[in-house]
């Protein structure tokens, strides 16, 4: 086995850049301090780490998920594009079912929170088979419109003000609208839903946990998701809906339908997988815009030709999703690092986007980079994401409202989570020239309080289920 690196604890938690440079043996990503630093000092200690010890062995991460006689496994990170990708594509060997995070969930934990994305086939196939349909991109496509109603919504209503938090004004909001919209979730459940599925990942982050643990926090969001789950459910049991969370009881495969634990569990993944990402990568859009003013103008110049690489370009360098861990079902090589069944590995999406081996100028950001093949949404094989599509259009119709409305807006430095999973930003305050009275596009789509269409209308278009 490779060389483990004795532990550091200790530790400030900076939230400015450093100007000191990282050696390989600071570099310590099993430590809440290494994630407490300034993206900018993570970034520079995975290049240094994809160039001196690409797949390193960490001890136990500092975690409050586990009491620490239980909390002993360290795990081993895979930091280059190529690793990651053959460990994605190689599910018999990388496996989901023993948890997806460089932490180490109780095993109670990971089947209330986890469902599909912690499982292996066939039982991953066939959960996963459930709402594949609905996340297709070609539905996405017909749905672009109505997802871009409620872009225009949330900036018509922000216009005015001129200044203000814009992960408060817009971020939380959009990809919430949408994912009630989508399950029909009624106006009462709308707060607790959306702020337990946004708070969910951030267990690390001592803001997000208060004076919680990060377990209390954690075990509070998934109660609270249950509890709206199991309200869904009594109620489109008798009365189905036209919505996915109908569609997800009335579900079958090979004759049997979920249990209501596991119903319980897909709408906890759905919900976190929906709003969490989409959320922190819109803040990182508008931040990368303000910090790259002339990749903005180039954007502007022409929005239509250069949106699509645009976004690829926002997920790339921001990598809303940090990590993802399999854990070896038998002994494996990669590079020198003799990983042995059992061993927990972790994908860091981070750094493969910014391998030098494949991205030229990786920390430069640049709309118009091509090819731009990124690990954002996974490196490939069977867990890749099921909502890129969504999350795609999504931020493309974000993006189109916020600059068609207020071409000169600009962030300031965000506050950012210390945070091992997701690149979370917690405020975002922005400044722009409020347009004036009565220029502004009309309000969106009046099609927002549910899912629009009827099952079954494929011509139809806008209903993101699939026929029953
Ligand atoms: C920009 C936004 C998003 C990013 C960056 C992102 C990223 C990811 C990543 C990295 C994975 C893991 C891939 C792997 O393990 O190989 C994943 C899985 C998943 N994502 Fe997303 N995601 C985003 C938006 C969404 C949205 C909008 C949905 C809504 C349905 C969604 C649903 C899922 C689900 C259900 C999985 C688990 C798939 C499986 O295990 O089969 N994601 N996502």
């Amino acid at each position: 086995m490779g060389a483990r690196p004795s532990g550091k604890n200790e530790g400030d938690t900076p939230t400015e850049k450093s100007t000191m440079s990282t050696t390989l043996e600071q570099i310590d990503l099993a430590a809440k301090a290494f994630w407490a630093q300034h993206p900018t000092d993570r970034d520079a200690a995975f290049a240094v780490l994809r160039r001196e010890n690409p797949v390193p062995w960490s001890r136990a991460p500092e975690s409050d998920l586990l009491p620490p006689e239980l909390n002993t496994e360290g795990f081993w990170s895979l930091t280059k594009y190529e690793d990651i990708r053959y460990a994605s594509r190689n599910p018999k060997i990388f496996s989901s079912a023993e948890g997806i995070t460089m932490e180490t969930f109780d095993p109670m934990m990971t089947e209330a929170a986890q469902s599909f994305i912690a499982m292996d086939a066939p039982r991953h196939t066939q959960l996963r088979g459930i709402t594949l349909d609905a996340f297709k991109p070609k539905n996405m496509r017909r749905l672009e419109d109505w997802i871009r109603g409620h872009a225009r919504d949330l900036v018509q209503e922000m216009a005015p003000k001129g200044e203000g938090d814009f992960v408060d004004m817009v971020s939380m909001h959009l990809p919430g609208r949408i994912f009630a919209s989508f399950f029909g979730i009624p106006d009462h459940l709308y707060d607790k839903t959306i702020s337990a599925a946004q708070r969910l990942l951030a267990w690390s982050d001592p803001e997000a946990c208060g004076d919680q643990t990060g377990l209390e926090m954690f075990a509070d969001c998934v109660i609270d998701l249950h509890s709206v789950a199991q309200e869904l459910s009594e109620e489109r049991r008798d009365n189905p809906g036209e919505d996915l969370f109908s569609w997800m009881l009335a579900a079958e495969w090979e004759g049997q339908k979920m249990t209501e634990d596991e119903i319980c569990a897909f709408f906890v993944l759905l919900a976190v997988a929906a709003n969490d990402t989409t959320r922190h990568s819109s803040a990182h859009a508008i931040r990368l815009f303000s910090e790259n003013p002339d990749q903005l103008a180039l954007l502007q110049e022409d929005m239509d030709g250069r949106i699509d690489g645009a976004i690829e370009e926002i997920l790339r360098v921001a990598s809303p999703l940090v990590h993802m861990r399999r854990t070896a079902t038998e002994d494996v090589q990669i590079r020198d690092a003799q990983i042995k069944k059992g061993d927990k590995v972790v994908l860091w999406y981070c750094s493969g986007n910014r391998d030098e081996e494949v991205y030229e100028d990786p920390d430069r950001f640049d709309i118009l980079r091509d090819p731009n093949r990124h690990v954002a949404f996974g490196g490939g094989g069977p867990h890749y994401c099921l909502g890129n599509a969504l999350g795609r259009t999504t931020l493309k119709s974000l993006i189109r409202e916020v600059y068609g409305t207020m071409p000169d807006i600009k962030a300031e430095e965000p506050d950012y989570q210390a945070n091992n999973f997701i690149n979370g930003i917690h405020r975002l305050q922005v400044r722009w020239t409020p347009p004036a009275a009565g220029t502004t596009a009309a309000a969106g789509t009046d099609e927002t309080a549910t899912c629009p269409v009827p099952h079954g209308d494929a011509a139809g278009g806008a209903c993101p289920a699939p026929s029953n």
